[in-house]
């Protein structure tokens, strides 16, 4: 069983041609709104796509956005363990969709950041327990402290990404990161060999986009390399890519295979509209795997030199 804590925002969207540079104002075409925030994308994304039970623990406003964030979650299967903050809005987030699939985020974090290391239940049954960036960093903390001293593995995605001290990443068994991210977090702008090298958790895992995705986990390195899909909107990928890893390793799961369901998920994701929207059911994930050629040896060994590892 999983336990997430975190964020969940309504996305207010609008596709353009492109994401408008700074003092740029662009005509977009039309105008969505979703549920998402990485917390609730990445629940929905265990219990839908990874069939893994599922809780979550998340802050909701007192206002009309909060029921369409609790709906979603609920019809995915997702247990709410939910703090009513009366004076705040429930998190927003502003996105740009572009014609190539790309996207420009700002949120208004609202009631997630009234989430506090007390609203924390205790985790007994639950094997991991998965996190991100967009509450309070010290809530962040306390949790993988609490989950940590509970024998619970703590997984935490870094996004969006700021620097974390060493006390904290000492606390995290499993890291989930972009290429920016990993930069961020490495504190280091070099290959994707180099920057893992110098973070200090047993196992990182690197979502590197059309590439794929790695892991270096004590000494060894697994690679997955990335499904060719017709990509719509990129929102909600790599949340949907940490739920299902997660709940993949949740099920005992190696981990090659976990990056393999993880990679398809984000990948299937991709070709649909908004965040929770885009999220596949198991059996769409199933049906797509079962379709998919073998890797080769010559993807992995490009994989390879991309990320600076040794053929
Ligand atoms: O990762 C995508 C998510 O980031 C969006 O759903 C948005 O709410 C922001 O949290």
């Amino acid at each position: 069983m999983i336990f997430v804590a975190g964020s969940a925002n309504l996305d207010f969207v609008v596709r353009a041609a492109h994401i408008p540079a700074p003092g740029e104002t662009v005509l977009g075409r039309d105008f969505k709104t979703y549920p998402g925030g990485k917390g609730a994308n990445q629940a929905v994304a265990a219990a839908r796509a990874g069939a893994a039970t599922t809780h979550m623990l998340l802050a909701l406003g007192a206002d009309a956005h909060a029921a369409v964030l609790e709906q979603s979650l609920q019809q995915a299967g997702v247990h709410c363990h939910i703090v009513r903050d009366m004076q705040q809005a429930s998190g927003t987030a502003f996105i740009c969709v572009s014609d190539d699939a790309e996207n420009a985020i700002t949120v208004a974090p609202g009631a997630n950041q009234s989430l506090c290391a007390a609203d924390l239940p205790a985790l007994d049954g639950f094997s991991h327990l998965l996190l991100q960036l967009e509450t309070p960093l010290a809530s962040v903390a306390a949790y993988a402290q609490a989950a940590r001293a509970q024998g619970v593995t703590v997984v935490l995605n870094a996004a969006p990404a700021q620097p974390l001290d060493a006390a904290l990443l000492a606390l995290v068994d499993v890291l989930i990161v972009n290429q920016g991210e990993l930069t961020v977090v490495a504190q280091h702008q070099g290959s994707v060999a180099d920057c893992l090298a110098r973070i200090a958790v047993p196992c990182v895992v690197v979502t590197l986009g059309v590439q794929g995705c790695c892991a270096r986990c004590n000494d060894d390195i697994t690679l997955q390399s990335a499904f060719a899909v017709n990509s719509v909107d990129t929102t909600g990928a790599g949340d949907t890519f940490s739920g299902v890893l997660v709940a993949a390793l949740s099920q005992g799961e190696t981990l090659a295979q976990a990056l393999r369901h993880a990679s398809a998920a984000g990948a299937l994701a991709c070709t649909r509209a908004g965040a929770q929207t885009s999220i596949p059911t198991h059996a769409e994930l199933m049906d797509f795997l079962a379709s998919q050629p073998v890797t080769t040896a010559a993807q992995t060994q490009a994989l390879q030199r991309y990320c600076g590892f040794a053929c």
